[in-house]
């Protein structure tokens, strides 16, 4: 049997993960596959792990509170050391950009056993914005053996890295297998918001935001609040202290605007269907929202996900008060240039990416009768999939800086 060790431990991740591990448990005959979580998070990662069924077979249970990027490094690095020692696996799934994915990638190479990146090649190519993620990718697929690409774009990247081609298949976000499952499964939001409103759904949490950034950020909401009266904002509040803090202190005691817990991803994708914008610094909100036809706007000055924002569903604006409140009044009272960003596309996925992902890995290591899989391609995107629309392939004029001035950075 191949061994496959599946590590992750924060909420996008184990969401973005969840696929992966269903397709595993799909090729029992020739895998043993068991789940490592580090709980980087614990509630909002139990939150995931309970929608998709998920029973963890290790759990490090390191976060603590306000824990620094060091503090879970160290934990992560010493407890997967463990892990590995124990189950012996002949290769190690990491996703993404967070502290568990370097870490574990980490622990995996002092082991010698291989690693696969699960959305390699995603850059913004500065090692600052977004911190410490940007670093976390770059280390991880330098310590990587097989490379999962999202993208042609990440695949690029990759390239331009001097990685070898070989290792690297474009295989589609595994995020729109994710919604995907979720968005087919039948319910209306339970949460309650003002009635007859149209919904601003916002989330902000990122390190690099903490401060004057943020605070910025939650006045230009509380000024569209009182500014468009049919509308209402949710704000579900990440659970790091430094977020909450600022987002009672400025956004509490409104009564349209709606503070509340981490959502479950159920609840949050349906809110996310009857939502009319997405106002976000999250990276996977910046791949959902496109493919339901939901425009984007990004509180960062750049990001590593240019292809939506090429499409035009997605708009990088900052965290300046003036700019953010600004381009939210331009979408909630301007119909042509709300239509103009609310055309569904796809550019991300088609649903199938852990199965590309899962048929390399065989097929790499020589196991079953399966060839390497076909690439993803983001035409193959339109093929209807249950409640997420899909659409037009992405035009190629960047266009994803804050400050307007053309595409995000592309080279270093
Ligand atoms: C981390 C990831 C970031 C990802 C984000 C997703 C890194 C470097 N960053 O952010 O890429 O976008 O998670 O949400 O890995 N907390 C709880 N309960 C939880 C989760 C968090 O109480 O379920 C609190 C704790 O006090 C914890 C703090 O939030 O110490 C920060 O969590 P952490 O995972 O360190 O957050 P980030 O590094 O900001
Ligand atoms: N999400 C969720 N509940 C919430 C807010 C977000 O399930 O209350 C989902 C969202 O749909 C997306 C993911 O969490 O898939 C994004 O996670 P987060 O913002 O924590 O991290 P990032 O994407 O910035 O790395």
């Amino acid at each position: 049997m191949f061994r496959i060790l599946t590590v992750f431990g924060t909420r996008p991740e184990a969401i973005k993960m969840a696929p992966v591990v269903a397709e595993l448990s799909q090729h029992g005959s020739l895998v043993e596959s068991r789940v490592c979580v580090t709980a980087q998070h614990r509630e909002m990662l139990d939150q995931v792990l309970a929608v998709f069924g998920i029973e963890p077979d290790y759990d490090l249970d390191v976060m603590t509170e306000d824990q620094t990027p060091g503090d879970v490094t160290a934990a992560v690095v010493t407890g997967i050391d463990r892990v590995l020692a124990d189950f012996s696996p002949d290769l190690v799934l990491v996703h993404g950009d967070t502290t568990t994915t370097m870490s574990a990638a980490l622990a995996a190479f002092y082991r010698k056993v291989p690693v696969g990146h699960v959305e390699a090649g995603l850059r913004t190519h500065d090692r600052y914005f977004p911190f410490p993620e940007e670093m976390n990718r770059v280390l991880t697929d330098a310590l990587s053996t097989l490379h999962f690409a999202p993208t042609l774009r990440s695949k690029e990247n990759l390239l331009r890295e001097g990685v070898s081609p070989d290792s690297i298949s474009v295989t589609g976000n595994t995020v729109i297998d994710a919604l995907t499952d979720v968005a087919g499964r039948a319910g209306l939001p339970e949460t309650e918001l003002p009635e007859g409103k149209r919904l601003v759904l916002v989330t902000a949490h990122r390190r690099e935001n903490f401060g004057r950034p943020l605070e910025n950020i939650c006045r230009a909401l509380r000024d569209v609040a009182d500014r468009f009266t049919d509308v209402s904002i949710l704000y579900p509040v990440h659970l790091n202290p430094n977020v909450q803090r600022t987002a009672s202190s400025i956004l509490g005691g409104h009564d349209r605007i709606v503070l509340t817990d981490p959502l479950s991803y159920l609840e949050f994708v349906r809110l996310l269907k009857v939502s009319h914008i997405v106002v976000t610094d999250s990276g996977g909100l910046q791949e959902e929202a496109p493919s339901l036809g939901k425009p984007v706007l990004v509180l960062r000055r750049e990001t590593e996900r240019p292809e939506a924002v090429e499409a035009g569903t997605v708009r990088v604006v900052g965290t300046e008060r003036e700019t953010v409140l600004n381009e939210c009044s331009r979408l909630l009272s301007d119909d042509a240039a709300y239509e103009e960003m609310a055309e569904a596309v796809n550019p991300y996925g088609d649903g199938r990416a852990s199965e590309r992902i899962i048929g390399t890995i065989l097929s790499h290591f020589g196991h079953g009768e399966v060839g390497r899989p076909s690439e993803f391609e983001p035409r193959q995107a339109n093929a209807p999939s249950p409640g997420v629309r899909s659409g037009a392939a992405a035009d190629p004029t960047p266009r994803g800086r804050a400050d307007g001035s053309g595409g995000p950075r592309c080279s270093s």
